[in-house]
């Protein structure tokens, strides 16, 4: 028997727990934070846990930790002293590995120190231990989440816990002269997926407006097709690697398989995205990557999405479907085209 904590999306616990169920017979769950962070507790030991998320991880899943040990709060300065001899004496091996401490405190958590505090104290075991504490791609990270009673404390990999931020929340700090809080999200895709988008050549942005997606890429180097019927941000016009279509998508036509990447988030109905996406696949080169946001606006959003991603396995592989920490009411599809 192995105990969980696991995190959605605000509002989207009810999916990620339905697709919990659907893998692990046995599973029960109590809630921690409304729509958000529930723990579960299932049958299965901790390896066939992660083997299973590794070969199918759940789209509405942001966050994992394994509840390793628990811990009584007692709302003083007793807590950070215990927490302490709880790491010192774990038993992790700690020697020559980069670590880190996440902290998420519950709202109405009686625990009083702050995350930066916390680590700070932790940190200084976990250097006494022989580790080094880093922020980015630790080798192991310390989860501990301070509840409404207890510390719920587990030790495990970035890729383990399914992210490397604190309960999967991602946060990229506002560039001056950013465009939209839209970049966040392909950006978070780049580092989600593990794609690199400067080794691309031709971009096609479907739904371009007002261009924070067009920015990243022309960023990174592309030449960006950008086609919306909405005005791209004037600051965009001085890039000479962009072409702007001020039409709607089924106005358009290319050449055959001239863009290598096809990215779209038109925040509309999934059925016309998917139709306004096959409409340009000629375009694609074989072999292209596609990223593309699916709206979520009915009642039903897992029958949504295996009726989207079966319309679009037609021409392309699906290599990942996420909800992602800025995703709002949608996820991020990840797909590539298939060949001939
Ligand atoms: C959420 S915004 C895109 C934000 C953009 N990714 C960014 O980073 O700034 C959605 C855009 O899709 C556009 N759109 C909706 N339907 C479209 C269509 N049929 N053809 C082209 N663009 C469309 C809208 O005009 C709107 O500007």
């Amino acid at each position: 028997m192995t105990q969980w904590i696991g995190t959605a999306n605000h509002g989207f616990a009810s999916y990620a727990m339905e697709e919990l169920r659907r893998l692990f017979d046995g599973i029960k769950f109590t809630q921690l934070a409304a729509g958000e962070i529930f723990r579960m507790e299932l049958p299965q030991s901790r390896e066939e846990v992660l083997a299973v998320l590794e070969a199918k991880e759940p789209i509405f899943l942001r966050h994992i930790q394994p509840i390793d040990r628990l811990l009584p709060i007692y709302g003083n300065a007793d807590d950070l002293e215990a927490l302490s001899d709880l790491v010192r004496h774990a038993r992790i091996r700690c020697e020559g590995r980069t670590a880190a401490v996440h902290l998420r405190r519950a709202e109405r958590t009686p625990f009083i120190y702050s995350a930066a505090d916390t680590k700070a104290v932790l940190d200084a075991v976990l250097t006494e231990l022989g580790a080094e504490p880093a922020m980015q791609s630790p080798d192991l990270i310390l989860s501990i989440y301070a509840g409404t009673e207890q510390f719920y404390v587990g030790w495990g990999t970035p890729h383990e816990q399914l992210s490397d931020w604190p309960g999967g929340a991602v946060r990229f700090q506002r560039e001056e002269g950013q465009i939209s809080r839209a970049k966040f999200k392909l950006l978070e895709a780049e580092r989600t997926f593990r794609l690199d988008f400067a080794e691309f050549d031709e971009a096609l942005d479907i739904g371009a407006a007002p261009g924070g997606w067009t920015q990243l890429l022309l960023e990174r180097g592309l030449q960006v097709t950008a086609v919306d019927p909405a005005e791209l941000h004037p600051s965009l016009a001085s890039y000479h690697r962009l072409t702007y279509l001020k039409k709607n998508a089924s106005d358009v036509k290319f050449q055959p398989e001239i863009f290598d990447l096809l990215v779209c988030d038109m925040s509309w109905s999934p059925m016309q995205m998917v139709k306004l996406v096959l409409e340009q696949l000629e375009a694609l080169a074989s072999g292209a990557t596609a990223i593309i946001t699916l709206k979520l606006m009915h009642k039903k959003p897992l029958q949504i999405i295996r009726d989207v991603i079966s319309k679009l396995e037609t021409s392309f592989e699906l290599k990942k479907a996420k909800q992602l920490f800025h995703n709002r009411d949608e996820i991020t599809l990840y797909l590539i085209k298939r060949n001939g």
